[in-house]
C-alpha cells in the first residue's frame, strides 16, 4: 500500500520532518483516479470496448485500477508481460499483438498460458502459430494491416502491418486456417491527425471486402494522444467521432466485435514525477531523472513535459526557460524543453514533472547506477487532463 498525501508539498513536508531532508532518489508520483477517469471517458464516447496496451506502464497499481474499472483484456508483448499479468489477473484476457513472436514464447502463451489471440502481419508468422500450436483449432489470428500513420509523433507502419496483394493473401490464409479472423492497424502512436482513424477503417474494410472474407473482430488499435506542451488543451472526442462515425458506415464490420487498444491515453495522466534539482549552471538545471529515467521521453522525442516548482504560488513568479541534464554521465541524457520555471530555481528544489504516467517508468533503465525511484500517491489534480473541461483542470492545484 503506498502512503498517500494531498499534494507534493504535503509530502515534501512530511518527509523532511521524518528523516531531516527532502528525498534524495526521484519520487514516482501516482494517481489511480486518473485512470479510472481516462476509462470513463472511453466508456461514454467509444462505441466498443477496450484492451489496455500494458507496454505503456506494466505497474501493479495500473493493473489493478484497470481490473476495479471493469477492464480485464491486455495487449501484451511478450512472455514476461503475460506472466506479470496472469500473476495479478488470473482470469485476463491476453491479446497477444506483437507481429512477429519466438517459437519458444509462442509455445508458452498457447499451452502453458491459454492465450488464444495473436497478431500476424506475414504468412511465415500464421505457418509458425500453426506449427507451434499443433494445428490449433481455437485461435483467433488478428492481421494486422498497413495503414496511413502520417501526422503522428511516432509512426509504426515502417516496422510492421501487411499491405497490397499480401494483404489480400493474406486476410484469406487466416480466415481459412483460424477459428476467428480479425483485422487491426495502428495509426502511430501519439496520432495527431484524428481523421487517420476513419481513414484507416475505410481501407480496411476495402481489403476486407476485396479478399472476399467476413471478419468477426475488428482491431483499432492504440494511438490516441496526451497533450504534454504546458498550456496546449486536447480533446480525444474528434478521435472517438471519427471512429464512431467509421463503424456506421462499415457494412463489413457492423457485426464485429471492435475493439480498441490505448496505452498512452489511459495511463499518461497517471503519474507524475518529484526531481531534485543538483546544480544549476545558468538556464541549466541538473535533475536526479532523465533520458534514461521516467523522463526518456524529453530526451528523445522532445516531449516538453508540463512542469513546476514545487511550493511556488501559481502566477505568482515571472517564468524563465530552462533545460535539463539528467543524472548520467552522458551528454545524450539531456532535455532540451524549455520548461518555464521561476527564475529563482537553485540547488536542492523539487520540481514536480506531470504526464510521466505513459512509457516513463516502462523506458527508465538502471544506466550508470540511477532508475531508483520512491513512489507515493497523490490526491491533488495533475495539470491539464485531457478529460477535465478548462476551468476543472490545472487551477485545481493544491498549493500550501
Ligand atoms: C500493437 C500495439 N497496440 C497498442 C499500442 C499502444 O499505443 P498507444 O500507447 O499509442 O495508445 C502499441 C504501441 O506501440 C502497439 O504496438
Amino acid at each position: 500500500m503506498l502512503q498517500r498525501f494531498s499534494c507534493a508539498e504535503d509530502y515534501l513536508e512530511a518527509h523532511r520532518q521524518q528523516t531531516g531532508q527532502g528525498p534524495i532518489d526521484p519520487v514516482r508520483v501516482v494517481r489511480p483516479f486518473a485512470i479510472r477517469r481516462a476509462v470513463d471517458w472511453f466508456h461514454d464516447n467509444f462505441d466498443g470496448q477496450l484492451i489496455y496496451a500494458l507496454k505503456a506502464n506494466p505497474s501493479a497499481y495500473v493493473i489493478s485500477t484497470l481490473l476495479t474499472s471493469n477492464i480485464n483484456r491486455f495487449d501484451v508483448a511478450s512472455l514476461k508481460e503475460i506472466e506479470l499479468v496472469l500473476d495479478q489477473a488470473p482470469e485476463a484476457t491476453l491479446y497477444y499483438m506483437n507481429p512477429v513472436k519466438s517459437r519458444a514464447h509462442i509455445r508458452a502463451a498457447y499451452f502453458q498460458h491459454g492465450v488464444r489471440r495473436f497478431a500476424v502481419d506475414h504468412k511465415d508468422e500464421v505457418e509458425k502459430i500453426l506449427k507451434v500450436t499443433q494445428g490449433a483449432k481455437d485461435l483467433t489470428l488478428f492481421v494486422r494491416l498497413h495503414c496511413n500513420d502520417q501526422g503522428s509523433v511516432l509512426p509504426l507502419g515502417q516496422k510492421y502491418g501487411v499491405q497490397g496483394p499480401e494483404a489480400l493473401e493474406l486476410l484469406q490464409m487466416v480466415r481459412a486456417d483460424a477459428a476467428k479472423l480479425g483485422v487491426t492497424f495502428h495509426v502511430g502512436s501519439q496520432a495527431l491527425v484524428p481523421g487517420r482513424f476513419s481513414q484507416a477503417m475505410e481501407h480496411v474494410a476495402q481489403l476486407v471486402r476485396r479478399a472476399g472474407v467476413t471478419a468477426e473482430i475488428l482491431n483499432v488499435g492504440g494511438g490516441f494522444p496526451s497533450w504534454y506542451q504546458e498550456g496546449e488543451r486536447g480533446d480525444l472526442t474528434p478521435y472517438t467521432q471519427s471512429i464512431n462515425s467509421a463503424l456506421k458506415d462499415m457494412p463489413l464490420v457492423c457485426d464485429a466485435e471492435v475493439y480498441a487498444e490505448p496505452g498512452r491515453a489511459l495511463v499518461a495522466e497517471a503519474e507524475s514525477l518529484i526531481v531534485r534539482v543538483d546544480a544549476r549552471r545558468g538556464s541549466e538545471l541538473f535533475i536526479n531523472d532523465g533520458g534514461y529515467g521516467i523522463l526518456f521521453d524529453g530526451a528523445h522525442s522532445d516531449w516538453v513535459f508540463p512542469t513546476r516548482l514545487v511550493g511556488a504560488l501559481p502566477n505568482a513568479d515571472k517564468l524563465t526557460p530552462f533545460s535539463f541534464w539528467g543524472p548520467t554521465c552522458d551528454a545524450a541524457d539531456h532535455l532540451k524543453g524549455p520548461f518555464y520555471l521561476p527564475e529563482r530555481v537553485q540547488e536542492g528544489d523539487y520540481l514536480e514533472i506531470y504526464k510521466t504516467g505513459a512509457y516513463g517508468w516502462s523506458m527508465s533503465s538502471r544506466f550508470n547506477g540511477f532508475g531508483s525511484y520512491d513512489m507515493i500517491e497523490l490526491e491533488d489534480e495533475g495539470m491539464h487532463s485531457n478529460y477535465l473541461p478548462a476551468s476543472q483542470s490545472s487551477q485545481d492545484l493544491k498549493i500550501s
